[in-house]
């Protein structure tokens, strides 16, 4: 449980220094078309389009509503090329795979509930973060695990989305807080972890709360722990050459978060509880 709360501290001040840092940055150069104040030009992918890459099985960030892919991060993400002038292009793809994705210039933006991580950030900027998570712990209803040290300190399998933080924090070896390599079942998708919990197949799944929420609600029989305060800052992954990029998403977010948008698009997908 200390592990947990120490990693998570050591994402959640990465993320503030980010913050910080990206809010003294000073725009000069004015863009074309864009609706930004004072924008520095910048370049995507392909002229006129902002290419972002996510997975869609992470409600209700992204998910799809018949063919169509929505959810928070997607209508945040379409606000901000509204803002820069651009036309917002979805790529539904392995969440592994799109940090390398942003890093080889395939991809404006990874878009997709990504936890901002001292490791990404070696590989990708992040814009200011524009949402928190937190870790959860979601098992059977009648399940024996009453919290994280009962998970780690027993035999159980975990299942997690491979690449994602679930998966960082429990691969780690039980003196560092995981369950260790053996112990741990990666899946492509969230949904998959959690159709193996049902059948019995792992004994836990750890993944983000709202999704957490989603998946529980839409299968009968499973329960959240009250699991550590785990908060993660979530931001837009952007490649480091592109700093003028970065820099104008990071003032559309602090436009669109000023007057309002971005909360309540979060609130629609998220009601506040009361
Ligand atoms: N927040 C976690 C991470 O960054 C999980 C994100 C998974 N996102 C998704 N769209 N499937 O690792």
């Amino acid at each position: 449980m200390k592990t947990l709360k120490r990693i998570a501290a050591g994402i959640l001040s990465t993320a503030l220094l980010l913050g910080m840092t990206s809010c003294a940055t000073k725009q000069t150069e004015a863009s074309a078309d864009a609706n930004v104040d004072s924008a520095a030009a910048f370049t995507t992918v392909e002229s006129g389009k902002l290419i972002m890459a996510t997975n869609a099985f992470f409600p209700p960030y992204e998910y799809y509503e018949g063919d169509k892919i929505v959810g928070i991060d997607v209508e945040i993400a379409t606000a901000v090329a509204d803002k820069l002038g651009l036309e917002l292009v979805i790529e539904d793809v392995e969440f592994d795979s799109i940090i390398a994705g942003v890093q080889s210039g395939k991809y404006d933006i990874g878009c997709a509930g990504m936890t901002v991580t001292e490791d990404r950030l070696k590989s990708v900027n992040f814009s200011t973060p524009y949402a928190t998570g937190i870790q959860s712990i979601i098992v059977a209803a009648d399940s024996e695990i009453t919290d994280i040290d009962t998970l780690v300190n027993g035999d159980y399998k975990v299942g997690v989305q491979s690449g994602t933080t679930g998966d960082i924090y429990m691969s780690a070896p039980v003196e560092e807080g995981g369950v260790g390599e053996e112990r741990i079942e990666r899946f492509a998708k969230g949904n998959d972890a959690v159709i193996a919990l049902t059948t019995g197949k792992i004994s836990a799944v750890v993944i983000d709360n709202e999704p957490a929420k989603a998946f529980v609600a839409a299968n009968s029989g499973l329960k959240i722990l009250e699991t550590p305060y785990t908060v993660e800052d979530y931001a837009m992954a952007i490649n480091k050459d592109n700093v003028a990029l970065k820099d104008a998403i990071n003032q559309a977010l602090k436009e669109l978060t000023d007057n309002g948008t971005i909360a309540a698009i979060v609130n629609k997908y998220i009601p506040a509880e009361g």
